[in-house]
């Protein structure tokens, strides 16, 4: 049953009449362009086909009742009094009210079903598909104008200061405005964002290694900290410059002797990236799968070797997925540390590519792992009810 299906038929068990409004926000690939977003940089992700949603009803009062079907619990909170509770599904939605009643946003109450289909804690961010949802509730609930850039900065508020992880902008615009058939460049100094089309003639393919991420949230703080100081060294140099983003891998090369060796490698990493962002997009512009797939290859080698972020399993799966006939590109996606994949495949070899690239990285690695096809999708909306 599809998930809208199941919000639905919950929602209806539990108040008796079908909800008013369905809202979805999907999880997200980036295709290229990864530990940039902090760093003022490109990157290029794009929406994929698996979402939180949430059916819903208004309420004449301030509170909001949620129900996951995932984690099977129900939670209440009145908009006018509401603390953090720790580590919960529900934090998020809290956050996301914090931050919009920060903004001076006047919220109304709401009965709500949530579930969705992106998995949890597999840099799929689904983290930010539940603030998306939770925030086009609130937007449909409250008569808020829709704004995604707006709605994508509260919600990354929200993940910054209310959940407490120090995110980039990446997942909540691209779940925010994310374009079917498109993937999205965004510079993430102006918050800028291209739709490019996705050719007809490629497939993406999720490859999730099921390794656990559990060194993440401090290797990634520590990886934005080695970003800052080889900023703050490089403006001896350069006074101009107020991050990454602004040097060049010929500035880069004639101050390499200010940096210590891992910040040198770092910054290597985003200075480098950065152009394969762009020449990454006027890959997929003109149809040039093969140039697209071996800046994919080449980012993957740069996360490995100089921003050290990659995992063996991660290793594992690029390599096996290079191996596979059809496939044309391959690299982790999201921070590292575990997580997924995605390769870059030719239409007619995406379901045997996954079903090998899976098959081998098993009896490599004894993990489950597990793959799926995905398309580019649409960011947080509104929907109409199930057919
Ligand atoms: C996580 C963060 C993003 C971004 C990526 C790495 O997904 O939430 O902001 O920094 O890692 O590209």
């Amino acid at each position: 049953m599809k998930v809208q299906e199941q919000v639905s038929q919950a929602f209806r068990a539990r108040y008796g009449e079908p909800p008013r409004w369905w809202v979805a926000a999907p999880g997200r690939v980036n295709l290229i362009g990864e530990h940039t977003d902090y760093n003022d940089g490109f990157v290029l992700p794009m929406a994929i086909d698996r979402a939180v949603w949430i059916a819903l009803r208004p309420r004449a009062d301030r509170l909001v009742h949620l129900h996951s079907l995932d984690f099977d619990q129900s939670k209440a909170f009145s908009l006018d009094d509401f603390r953090n509770e720790g580590h919960s599904w529900a934090e998020y939605v809290k956050g996301v009210a914090w931050a919009l009643g920060e903004a001076g946003l006047t919220l109304g109450g709401w009965d709500g079903v949530v579930a969705g289909d992106v998995p949890v804690g597999s840099g799929l961010s689904s983290s930010a598909a539940i603030e998306l949802a939770a925030a086009r509730a609130f937007a449909t609930v409250s008569n808020l104008f829709w704004d995604p850039v707006r709605m994508a900065r509260l919600c990354q508020k929200a993940e910054n200061r209310w959940v407490g992880v120090n995110c980039g902008i990446m997942d909540q615009l691209i779940s925010a405005a994310g374009e079917a058939g498109h993937a999205l460049l965004i510079d993430c100094r102006s918050l800028a964002t291209t739709a490019v089309p996705v050719p007809a003639g490629v497939r993406f393919l999720v490859l999730d290694s099921a390794a656990p991420r559990s060194l993440a949230a401090s290797a990634y703080n520590q990886r934005r900290a080695e970003c800052e100081a080889a900023v703050h060294k490089l403006q001896a140099a350069y006074p101009d410059i107020t991050a990454l983003r602004d040097v060049s891998p010929a500035m880069l090369e004639a101050a390499a002797d200010r940096l210590a060796p891992n910040e040198l490698q770092r910054a290597r990493h985003i200075v480098s990236e950065n152009e394969r962002v762009l020449a990454s997009t006027e890959a997929l512009r003109s149809g040039d799968m093969a140039r697209l797939g071996s800046y994919m290859v080449a980012s993957h080698a740069s996360l490995r070797d100089d921003y050290q972020v990659s995992s063996r399993e991660l290793d594992t799966l690029v390599d096996l997925a290079l191996a596979t006939p059809g496939v044309l590109g391959g690299r982790l996606t999201g921070a590292g540390f575990g997580g997924c994949a995605i390769a870059l495949v030719l239409p007619a070899a995406a379901e045997g590519a996954a079903e090998t690239i899976i098959a081998r990285y098993r009896a490599a690695t004894g993990l489950p792992g597990s793959a799926f096809v995905t398309s580019a999708s649409q960011g947080a909306r509104q929907v109409a009810g199930p057919a």
